[in-house]
C-alpha cells in the first residue's frame, strides 16, 4: 500500500486543498455541526478561505500530504505561536496515517522554537477529531472558547513538544 508523503503547499495546491476542506466539512463535521451551518461553506466559500493561507510565510505555514500523487491533507501551522490552526484529511482516506504524518510534522516544526507545548483548538463536538488527538498523546488543557465564526464551543488541546 503507498505510504503518504509530506511537502510544503503551493499556490497551485488551492483547488485540492479546498475540495480536502469541503470533503470533511460536508462529511465528518456535518455529522457534529448544527444543520444551520451547513450552507456556509461551499466551493466558493472554500477557495476565498484557503488562498490566502497559501500565501508564503517566512516560517511553518501550509504543510500537504500527498497519497498515490493526489493532495489528501492539509495542516496549517504557526511556529511563532507553536500554535496548529488546522488539521483535514480527505475522508476517503482516513485511518491511513496521514492525520498523524501531518500532526507529527506540525509539533516538529514548534519544537524548533523555544515553546514547550503545541497548542491548538477543536470543536468540542467534534469527538472524532477529539479521540485522534488523545490517541496521539494530546490532552485538552481545560480552557473553553466560543468559535470566532459560529459561537460554538471549542476546546483547546495542547501536546508537550518534550516527547
Ligand atoms: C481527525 C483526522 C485529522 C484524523 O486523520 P487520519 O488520517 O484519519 O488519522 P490517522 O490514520 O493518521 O490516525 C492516527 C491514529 O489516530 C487514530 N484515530 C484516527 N481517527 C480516530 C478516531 N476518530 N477515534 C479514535 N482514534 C482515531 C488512528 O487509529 C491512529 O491510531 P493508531 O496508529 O495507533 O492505530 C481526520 O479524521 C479528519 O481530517 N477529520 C475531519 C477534520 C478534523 O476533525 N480535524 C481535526 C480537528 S481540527
Amino acid at each position: 500500500m503507498a505510504e503518504p508523503h509530506l511537502r510544503a503547499a503551493r499556490a497551485s495546491d488551492l483547488p485540492a486543498v479546498a475540495h480536502v476542506f469541503l470533503a470533511c466539512w460536508r462529511g465528518p463535521y456535518a455529522a457534529f455541526l448544527p444543520r444551520r451551518l451547513a450552507p456556509r461553506h461551499d466551493e466558493a466559500s472554500a477557495l476565498a478561505l484557503w488562498g490566502p493561507r497559501l500565501e508564503p510565510t517566512p516560517h511553518g505555514g501550509l504543510v500537504v500530504a500527498e497519497l498515490s500523487g493526489s493532495l489528501v491533507g492539509v495542516a496549517l501551522v504557526l511556529p511563532e505561536a507553536s500554535y496548529l490552526a488546522s488539521l483535514y484529511v480527505d475522508p476517503a482516506v482516513h485511518g491511513r496515517g496521514v492525520g498523524r504524518l501531518l500532526f507529527t510534522q506540525a509539533a516538529s516544526v514548534c519544537r524548533g522554537t523555544a515553546a514547550d507545548r503545541m497548542t491548538w483548538w477543536v470543536f468540542a463536538d467534534n469527538r472524532a477529531g477529539r479521540d485522534f488527538y488523545e490517541r496521539l498523546g494530546a490532552a485538552p488543557t481545560g480552557r473553553m472558547q466560543a468559535q470566532e465564526e459560529f459561537g460554538l464551543p471549542e476546546a483547546e488541546y495542547a501536546v508537550d513538544l518534550a516527547r
